[in-house]
């Protein structure tokens, strides 16, 4: 990380973040939307863009800004604007759930929410993909693992495209009868451009970096690395491409589906075996929390993909759609994201704090500023939770599902505290925190440079 300066806005788009996931998991907890409600019910969409814009997304771009100078050696191109950006992003999800909200009949307003949530969400991530699409394009050639980012930002492209043109014709903005077919089929399109596309495909970039760097392996650059990335691309062009030109020409959506889904399956196969390569190989011999709780969560991965082989096997991958989704969005990609976030809220913290008097006087180490003994406790209760809620709603049983919820939350609500902890330097020896020329951090943004 030395000569990239620490982005500025990152913490607070790590506290949105993860108060998000908090509301989320309060929600289901509530029993408001899936299971208790049909999942295409207006409650169930409101609760599915809390997690996937308020949680997945706010913490994905606060990680990309401070990543991608990182993977390109080179700066942000502006370190201003992540802060509007945030603005516009959270007052375009609060309109996007008020207009859910109004579809329920929760909201009796005659404002008109979703078109409101379309312009402001559209402006937000607009301006997410010019400063990173800027950095990375003053980068070229591309590292690898930037390669994958890019393709999670090109979907991402797609994924607030297609969500801007439903919120368009649900509000009634929209009438033109392609943008209401793209409404009526683009569904499927939606979901696998934002949760396979930009969150997973972008996470499985990142992990090739973070845990080379964190549990000290050498850096993959091999067929199988190129493999995934070219195997990944082609599923994501094929549905988004495909999908679209089959609504276009009046084509069936479901056969670029299957397509993608074969490609995707291949692509993480190579996958699988470059993160047990990595693992193997690692010169760090003790796996910290944060790498093992990511195992745990690409297990999650790998055992959601299996689930999802198993039931279109036996032809009831529909009935259940929505234990896949929710697999995907908390046994993968929250857990990844939560274990992911222990060790850079530390690593940032510690960079901010220590970095410019390293060499000058006595410092802490990155470990000294967590207390993993602790936290572990709170990843495991989180994991076993999400198992017992994925297989209450394969077994139908709401109320099983919102025990298992209420302990997510408990669970999560614990991890938030050991990061305030962390940010806090609570856990640092109080001889070594704060030696002479060194500040405490502040709790949501980061200034310093590091050369
Ligand atoms: C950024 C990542 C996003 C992800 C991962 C995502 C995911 C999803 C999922 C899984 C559904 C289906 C939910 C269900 O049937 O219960 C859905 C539907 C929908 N999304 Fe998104 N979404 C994202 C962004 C957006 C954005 C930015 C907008 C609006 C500007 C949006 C608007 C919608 C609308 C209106 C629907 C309902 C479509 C219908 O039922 O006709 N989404 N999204």
């Amino acid at each position: 990380m030395v000569g990239v300066a620490l982005s500025r806005w990152t913490m607070s788009y790590f506290a949105a973040a993860v108060m998000a996931l908090i509301a989320a998991e309060a929600v289901m907890l509530a029993g408001i939307g899936y299971p208790q409600a049909p999942i295409a019910a207006p409650e169930s969409l409101l609760l599915v863009h809390l997690v996937a814009i308020g949680w997945l997304s706010l913490l994905m771009c606060g990680a990309l800004f401070q990543f991608v100078p990182v993977l390109v050696v080179r700066p942000l191109h502006s370190d201003t604007l992540p802060l509007p950006t945030l603005g516009l992003l959270v007052a375009g999800l609060a309109a996007l759930l008020l207009g859910f909200a109004q579809l329920g009949g929760i909201v009796q307003t005659p404002f008109a929410f979703l078109p409101a949530a379309a312009i402001l969400l559209g402006a937000g991530f607009t301006l997410v993909l010019w400063n990173l699409g800027r950095t990375l394009w003053a980068a070229r050639p591309l590292p690898l693992p930037a390669r994958f980012v890019v393709g999670g930002l090109c979907s991402l492209a797609a994924t607030v495209l297609f969500g801007v043109i439903f919120a368009l014709v649900l509000g009634g903005v929209a009438t033109v009868p392609h943008l209401v077919d793209v409404a009526t089929f683009g569904l499927p399109i939606h979901v696998i451009a934002g949760l396979g596309g930009w969150l997973t495909f972008t996470a499985i970039g990142v992990s090739y970096r973070l845990l080379a760097m964190f549990m000290l392996a050498p850096e993959l650059e091999g067929r199988t690395t190129r493999g995934a990335l070219y195997l990944g691309a082609a599923a994501l062009a094929a549905v988004i491409v495909g999908g679209a030109a089959a609504i276009c020409l009046a084509g069936n959506v479901m056969t670029a589906v299957a397509i993608g889904g074969l490609l995707g399956v291949a692509c993480l196969v190579l996958y699988g075996r470059d993160i047990v390569h990595l693992y193997r190989a690692r010169k760090r011999r003790v796996v910290e929390l944060n790498s093992r709780m990511a195992a745990v969560a690409l297990a999650n991965l790998a055992a959601t993909v299996a689930l999802g082989i198993v039931l279109m096997a036996a032809g009831r991958f529909t009935d259940h759609v929505g234990v896949v989704v929710f697999l995907v969005g908390f046994a993968w990609l929250t857990g990844f994201g939560l274990a992911k976030l222990y060790k850079i809220v530390a690593f940032l913290t510690w960079l901010e704090c220590y970095g410019p008097v390293l060499g000058k006087t006595a410092t802490p180490r990155v470990q000294d500023l967590v207390t993993e003994s602790r936290a572990q406790k709170w990843f495991v209760l989180y994991f076993v939770a999400v198992w017992i809620a994925a297989a209450a709603l394969l077994l139908a049983q709401p109320w099983l599902f919102r025990s298992a919820a209420g302990a997510m939350l408990f669970a999560t609500v614990s991890i938030g505290v050991e990061l305030m902890r962390t940010r806090r330097l609570a856990n640092v020896a109080p001889n070594l925190r704060l030696p002479k020329g060194v500040r405490p951090p502040h709790l949501l943004h980061s200034s310093v440079q590091l050369g």
